[in-house]
């Protein structure tokens, strides 16, 4: 096969004019799932699909470390983290997340978020207008501090959450939200590695179960404690994305909206459980969110017939591969039962990543995120009632991370009991 080539010197500005549609435009022009352009001044080969994702879960062929551009680590993932370790130090770093990823833990932190939605439905009664997606930020935000041990005053909790927020609002964005992204990234560094240092210095108490504590004191191959700043970097790989997890529900809210049947579906019969289960695997296959992820060639190999050279960055399409036409019937329609059949393969389906989690890169929080996306279903459709205005609902494929409009606007929230 002979690998599709773009022509031109640089495309990362159509990347941010396409989005989610980037790679996916240029893979229906050539009609192949392996495609090289040019992004950030260098060769870049996309890849999609089941087979496309098991190559690139290949750790003797990928590598994280130097994947992740400047931009990228100054906005949404910062230095240090998780994310760019290979080989025995990522490894050891993965199984520290990992470890909290317990069944206690999973049911602690969706305890949690139950609480905060009842005080949360409560302030939405006496409310004209809430704005979803927002709310839906600051009650996960809340949720993630306190699962982590993380202490946070009321007062401080919008400034917080909209750091948070805007770091993850900066992937795929150039000018101002690219920089709102690193100047909240710089904010709540700062705000972390103080608790850490206070942690370590005993002015803050807190329970040894908690995951601030846990990654506090936690010790890297040769022994060490992490540096403060590398400790607050994980502690905000904990916080931010348990805050994104809001965008997908904002997704699920709409998908109430737009596909009545399917709401229909989780309301009635036998299996409620197992159907909202099927509805949120549909929204995070369905709706847009990590449009897709990198690694670095570890080594020169071949594969399809193209040559793959060492240092070559590679992007793994996530949205492409679950919209795939190949691996899912009819993917652009909303169809929660499809995932009856689904077979539970690590990578045919890949909202949060592929392959495994305590070797690979696949997301650590992919199970928290389930959980706490089903347990807010379970509010949406049975605990309370609400409206929605008219108001423009679509969202873009070309803004990444993609969001409604509106942000998702609801009216006269009444709780049931
Ligand atoms: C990694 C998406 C929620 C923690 C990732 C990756 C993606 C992703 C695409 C990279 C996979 C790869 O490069 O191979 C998402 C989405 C979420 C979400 C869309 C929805 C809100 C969470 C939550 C947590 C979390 C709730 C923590 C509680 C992590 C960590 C990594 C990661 C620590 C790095 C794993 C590694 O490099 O080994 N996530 N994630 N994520 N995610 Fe998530």
């Amino acid at each position: 096969m002979v690998l599709p080539k773009e022509s031109g010197l640089d495309h990362s500005v159509n990347l941010l004019k396409e989005g989610y549609c980037f790679i996916p435009n240029r893979m229906r022009a050539s009609n192949t799932s392996v495609i090289q352009t040019r992004l950030l001044g260098q060769k870049v080969i996309c890849i999609r699909g089941q087979e496309a994702a098991e190559l690139f879960y290949n750790q003797d062929l990928f590598k994280r470390q130097g994947a992740a551009p400047r931009r990228i680590l100054k906005s949404l993932f910062g230095k240090g983290g998780v994310q760019g370790l290979d080989e025995q130090a990522h490894k050891h770093r993965k199984a520290l997340f990992m470890d909290l990823m317990t069944c206690d833990s999973l049911k602690k932190i969706k305890q949690i978020a139950e609480k905060q939605w009842e005080i949360a439905i409560k302030r939405w009664e006496a409310i004209e207008e809430v704005e979803l997606f927002h709310e839906l930020e600051k009650l996960m935000c809340i949720t993630a501090c306190q699962w982590t041990g993380v202490p946070i005053r009321a007062i401080n909790l919008h400034t917080r959450t909209s750091d948070l927020s805007a770091m993850i609002d900066a992937f795929g964005a150039a000018g101002p939200r690219h920089w709102r992204g690193r100047i909240a990234r710089k904010r709540a560094e700062k705000w972390i590695t103080y608790i850490v240092e206070e942690v370590r210095h005993s002015n803050i108490i807190i329970d040894s179960n908690t995951p601030l504590y846990k990654i506090t004191w936690h010790r890297d191959l040769s022994g060490e404690l992490l540096d403060v700043h590398t400790a607050a970097v994980e502690v905000l790989n904990l916080l931010r994305p348990i805050t994104a997890i809001g965008r997908f529900i904002t997704f699920s809210t709409l998908a109430l909206y737009e596909f009545p049947e399917a709401k229909q579906e989780i309301m009635s019969g036998d299996n409620r459980d197992q159907n909202k289960e099927m509805f949120v695997q549909e929204v995070r296959r369905y709706y847009p969110f990590a449009p897709f992820t990198g690694a670095r060639v570890n080594r020169d190999f071949t594969w399809n017939h193209v040559l793959f050279k060492k240092n070559t960055l590679v992007l793994l399409d996530i949205y492409g591969t679950n919209h795939d036409s190949t691996l899912w019937e009819n993917p652009y329609t909303f169809n929660p039962k499809r995932f009856l059949k689904w077979e539970g393969n690590p990578f045919n389906f890949i909202p949060q990543g592929g392959g495994e989690y305590d070797l690979g890169h696949r997301c650590a929080g992919e199970w928290i995120t389930i959980e706490l996306m089903k347990s807010s279903l379970h509010f949406l459709t049975e605990r309370m009632s609400y409206e929605i205005p008219e108001q423009d609902l679509r969202y873009s494929l070309k803004r990444m991370p993609a969001i409604p409009a509106n942000r998702l606007i609801i009216n006269h929230v009444r709780r049931c009991s």
